[in-house]
């Protein structure tokens, strides 16, 4: 994961890498640092912690004007000073920042870096060392650099000074994101579009092994070979305020609100002149002829995966799997004679999906990726794209992504089952419609769901969410929400998977959610709340509209049954929030976690 900033220009380059640092913390925040360069030469400043504890380690008074930044996501070494980025060569001339896994690492230090004393336990060391190693050899600069990179398995996203070639920052890609932000007068680097759209919003895309040399009026792309790429910045539609919190606590908070907005939007971007759903011919006909989908995705868009099954499978007809994507790759099932692959990423970066978009690109299949990031890896790499149009979700736990996956499943469904004249009882763009009404009328009770997580979860050690059949997708959603913001244990069920093993966990007080919205599972799934409040569970039903009884704590507003799970989510993701709240968590940053997840 981590996050890279790299900036050289007119102003101070400090604040202008700090600004980005803080736009890129979704990417990582265990550790930070910054390197500035000035005529007295390299200022680095790092710290343990947030990009605030950073900022406040900052000597003002140095003022450069060029640099480069990292926020950190440990992965080789624990977070620590030592371990903080920027890392240096050990004679000071070169300091680097990367983002990404080198996975020779070790090989390399022992077949050329022997004789190195190494200053942290990180795999990013090794490739500044190397650099200087390549230098003291007789390369400049830029061939140190792309020797170095030649060498390197694995993936990195690079920005480097050299005490030496002042005035530029050398930048590399492979496999990790990273853009340039063309200015006038100055130039940026970046993770991603969000970091620099304050200060531009015209970028050039990296593409895999090349390197960009860039000056403050000046950027030249090249390969590995030394070719130079010529490449038109392309202007990015942003809008700047998307990334604010605005009067919000809490950005979950900000995009839980969005939700009935993003479902208007979606209706809108897929809809045609005439007002009809649409999604590209050739890709409704990717789903149509194939005769079995398989659904990669992982965490939270795997669970909008599951629910997309049931549409596709419902609407279109067509069998689907859906798998994690982490076991995928190992654990690959039989495939179909004519499989389409679906990927559901809200970042379109995770390389956990992305190793399976490789492998089976490799073996000749077609892919289509389902994200909210345009130009994203996985969007780039497959055959096709959906947009989820959610707008940037910043905090790391995901809810107005979730919610849209679901929506843009929806309507592909609708779409093929259309172009197979399979014949469908309901309007989708009207009931997506009443969804995003009821949307509005949930987030118009937050005091409801705050009352909930006060009465159930404020000191529990563990929550069971429990559902049958979509509700038990939903549960699996509700789970991952609670136990990643407020880090209760909580686990999602099908109710009547409970008594087989489960039920053993239920204690007195124990707190267990059911959802109620299917109406032909309604009792089975009251009987199982039966079951856990007869050996003291203390449950918490939510039901819809129509399917309520007197002991329901919530009721929702009716959506088509086959919708729920777009407004089942929305009390559990508000649960979540105010029970990370009352238990003091940071619900924006939960720990040990990061919002694009870059590793496998
Ligand atoms: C949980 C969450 C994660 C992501 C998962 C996949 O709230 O956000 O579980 O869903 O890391 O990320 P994407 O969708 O970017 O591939």
């Amino acid at each position: 994961m981590c996050g890279i900033t790299g900036y050289i220009g007119m102003n101070d380059a400090k604040e202008v890498l700090l600004k980005g640092l803080e736009k890129l913390e979704y990417r990582g925040y265990d550790s930070a640092g910054i390197a500035v360069r000035n005529e007295d030469g390299i200022h680095i400043f790092k710290e343990k912690g947030r990009i605030a504890d950073l900022r406040a380690e900052v000597d003002r008074d140095v003022v450069a004007s060029v640099g480069i930044g990292h926020t950190r996501w440990a992965t080789h070494g624990v977070p620590s000073k030592s371990n903080a980025h920027p890392h240096q060569s050990t004679s000071g001339r070169f300091t680097i920042v990367h983002n990404g896994v080198i996975e020779n690492y070790s090989l390399l230090k022992q077949e050329f870096l022997n004789d190195i004393a190494f200053e942290s336990d990180t795999d990013t060391e090794v490739i500044v060392q190397l650099i200087e190693k390549f230098s003291r050899d007789g390369l400049d600069a830029e061939a140190a650099f792309i020797k170095t990179l030649k060498l390197l398995i694995g993936s990195y996203a690079i920005a480097m000074l050299d005490t030496e070639t002042p005035d530029t920052i050398f930048v590399a890609k492979n496999k990790s994101p990273l853009l340039v932000g063309v200015g006038d007068d100055f130039n940026v680097v970046a993770s991603d579009a969000m970091a620099m759209i304050q200060v531009t919003d015209s970028f050039v895309e990296l593409m895999d092994k090349e390197i960009v040399i860039v000056k403050k009026d000046s950027i030249v792309l090249k390969n590995l070979q030394g070719t130079i790429i010529n490449r038109k910045p392309y202007v990015a539609e942003i809008d700047a305020s998307d990334i604010e919190k605005g009067t919000y606590p809490h950005y979950m908070l900000k995009e839980i609100d969005e939700q009935p907005l993003v479902m208007r939007k979606i209706i809108q971007a897929y809809q045609d002149k005439q007002g009809n759903l649409e999604v590209a011919a050739d890709i409704t006909a990717a789903v149509r002829e194939a005769d079995r989908i398989y659904i990669v995705a992982c965490g939270t868009s795997y669970h909008a995966g599951l629910v997309g099954k049931q549409f596709i499978e419902t609407m279109a007809k067509v069998p689907v799997e859906v798998h994690v994507a982490s076991e995928f790759v190992y654990n690959m099932p039989l495939l179909s004679e004519k499989p389409l692959f679906i990927f559901i990423s809200q970042s379109g970066e995770t390389a956990d999906s992305r190793a399976v978009l490789v492998k089976i690109k490799e073996m000749g299949y077609k892919a289509l990726t389902i994200t909210n990031v345009p130009g994203s890896t996985l969007s780039r790499e497959a055959d096709y794209t959906l947009l989820l149009h959610a707008g940037p979700e910043i905090a790391v736990a995901s809810t107005k992504a979730y919610t849209a996956q679901i929506a843009v499943l929806a309507i592909l469904a609708n779409v093929t089952a259309q172009s197979k004249a399979i014949k469908l009882n309901f309007d989708l763009i009207q009931e997506l419609g009443i969804v995003a009404n009821a949307m509005e009328v949930l987030c118009d009770s937050k005091e409801e769901f705050e009352k909930i997580a006060s009465q159930y979860l404020p000191f529990t050690r563990n929550c069971f969410f429990i559902g049958r059949s979509l509700d038990y997708f939903v549960c699996l959603e509700g789970a991952l929400k609670l136990k990643e913001i407020s880090y209760i244990q909580a686990e999602g069920f099908a109710g009547g998977e409970l008594k087989h093993g489960t039920i053993a966990l239920i204690e007195e007080g124990t707190p267990v959610i059911a959802l109620a919205t299917q109406e032909n599972v309604n009792w089975s799934i009251r009987g199982n709340v039966k079951e856990v409040a007869a050996r003291g569970a203390n449950p918490c039903i939510i039901s819809m509209n129509g399917l309520d009884t007197d002991e329901d704590r919530f009721v929702l507003p009716e959506v088509h049954e086959l919708l729920t799970p777009l407004i089942s989510v929305v009390p559990l993701q508000l649960i979540a929030y105010y029970a990370s709240i009352h238990r003091g968590c940071d619900v924006d940053k939960p720990r040990n976690l990061a919002k694009s997840v870059t590793v496998e």
